[in-house]
C-alpha cells in the first residue's frame, strides 16, 4: 500500500486505474482506526477493483472548544490495519494541502436544514465541514462509490443529499454499525473513556434499544419514550444531548402513520460525546 500525501501525486494513479476500468472505492476516515473502519475497507474490497482510504483529521469540523487537539493521531498503527486489509492507496494529506489558503479562507458546501438538527443543533458548523471535506475528497480521487458507516447516521444523510443534490457522479453506500460485544457501537471517540465508564457506555445501545422496541411495539407518545429515555441515560451517569425518534428518510419528525423511523441519541459520558442510533421498520 503507497500512502500519498499530495493531491498532485495521487491524480496520476487514479488516472492509471481508471483507463484500465477499474471501479473505485473510497473510505474516508479521520484516522485512530478500529474494527469499525477495517469493516468499510473489507466491505469497499467487496465492492471494487481499487480501494483508496484517507486519513485527515478535518479542522472544519471541530466547533471551538471541541477535542481538534486531542483527537489521536496514529497513522503508523492506521497504515498497518489499512495494508493488512487491502487497501491500494493511502491519501494522508496535510491541512496545508487540504485547505492551502487557512481554515478562514475555505470555500464551504453547506445542506441546509438536516445540518442544523440533532447533532447540527449541539455542534454548529460541523456539517457544514464535513461536507466541505467530503466533496474535497470526492473531488481529488474521484471514486465510483463512497462507504460511511450508519453509526453516524445524520452525517450519511447530509452526505447523501449532497450527492443528490450537487449530481456528484458516484454512489454514498451506508454500512451498518459494528459494535462491540456488549453492544456499543465502536468509535474512535470510545478511546476518551475511563474504565469505570467504558463498563456504563453500552447503556446508550440499551436505552435505545428499549426505545424502539416500545415504538415496535405500537407505542406513538414519541416525546414520552424520549423523554423517558434520556431520563435513563442521566441516570446511568450520561448528560445527553438529545435522545430522538426520526423519520429514517429525512430525519423529520414523524407523524403516527410513519413506517420507517430512527431513534438517535447523542450523549456525553466523562469527556466522551457517544452517539448511536436504530432503524426501525415497522411492518
Ligand atoms: O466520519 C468521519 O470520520 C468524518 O466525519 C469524515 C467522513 C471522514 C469526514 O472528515
Amino acid at each position: 500500500m503507497q500512502t500519498i500525501a499530495a493531491i498532485a501525486e495521487l491524480r496520476p494513479i487514479i488516472a492509471q486505474w481508471r483507463a484500465v476500468g477499474e471501479r473505485i472505492a473510497l473510505v474516508p476516515t479521520m484516522g485512530n482506526l478500529h474494527a469499525g473502519h477495517i469493516h468499510l475497507v473489507e466491505q469497499a474490497r467487496q465492492r471494487a477493483q481499487r480501494v483508496v482510504a484517507s486519513v485527515f483529521v478535518n479542522p472544519l469540523q471541530f466547533s471551538a472548544g471541541e477535542d481538534l487537539d486531542a483527537y489521536p493521531r496514529t497513522l503508523a498503527a492506521d497504515q498497518q490495519q489499512l495494508a493488512a486489509a487491502g487497501t491500494d492507496l493511502l491519501f494522508a494529506p496535510t491541512e496545508q494541502e487540504m485547505y492551502p489558503q487557512g481554515r478562514d479562507g475555505v470555500t464551504y458546501v453547506e445542506v441546509p436544514g438536516l445540518s442544523d438538527i440533532l447533532c447540527g443543533a449541539f455542534r454548529p458548523g460541523h456539517f457544514r465541514g464535513v461536507a466541505t471535506v467530503v466533496s474535497k475528497l470526492f473531488n481529488i480521487v474521484q471514486p465510483d462509490l463512497a462507504l460511511f458507516g450508519a453509526k453516524d447516521y445524520q452525517q450519511l444523510l447530509v452526505i447523501r443529499r449532497m450527492e443528490r443534490d450537487l449530481n456528484l457522479p458516484l454512489e454514498v453506500v451506508g454500512i451498518p454499525t459494528v459494535r462491540e460485544a456488549d453492544g456499543l457501537a465502536m468509535s474512535s471517540r470510545n478511546g476518551y473513556l475511563a474504565s469505570a465508564e467504558r463498563q456504563r457506555a453500552a447503556q446508550l445501545y440499551a436505552v435505545l434499544t428499549e426505545l424502539s422496541q416500545a415504538v415496535r411495539g405500537g407505542r406513538r407518545d414519541y416525546a414520552a419514550l424520549e423523554q423517558a429515555a434520556g431520563e435513563r441515560l442521566v441516570a446511568a451517569g450520561f448528560r445527553p444531548d438529545y435522545v430522538s425518534v426520526r423519520r429514517a428518510e429525512d430525519l423529520a419528525t414523524p407523524d403516527e402513520r410513519e413506517r420507517r423511523l430512527v431513534v438517535l441519541a447523542a450523549a456525553y459520558l466523562g469527556k466522551a460525546r457517544l452517539i448511536d442510533n436504530l432503524l426501525i421498520n415497522i411492518d
